[in-house]
């Protein structure tokens, strides 16, 4: 599984992500892109094999790196089932 999250610090709005993957990323009212799964907290997971390939396009799409990825939940927290 893979889990992502949108640094919206460098996020400069380009849409790229939610072109590439439209399932897992949309944007906010300024065009800031966020995580659709869990509201961009970076814990849940991403299993479906589509639709990893899709993040992974999104991933190498942003032109400012925005788009993170990892193997682990991106957040300490253990809230995954709240
Ligand atoms: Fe932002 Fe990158 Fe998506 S700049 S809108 S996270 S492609």
């Amino acid at each position: 599984a893979k889990y992502t999250i949108v640094d919206q610090d460098t996020c400069i709005a380009c849409g790229a992500c939610a072109i590439a993957a439209p399932d897992l990323f949309d944007y906010d009212d300024e065009g800031i892109s966020f995580g659709l799964l869990d509201n961009n907290k970076g814990i849940t997971p991403v299993v479906d094999e589509e639709m990893i390939d899709e993040l992974e396009d999104a991933y190498e799409s942003c032109p400012s790196n925005s788009i993170q990825m990892s193997d682990e939940p991106f957040s300490s927290e253990k809230e995954e089932a709240s």
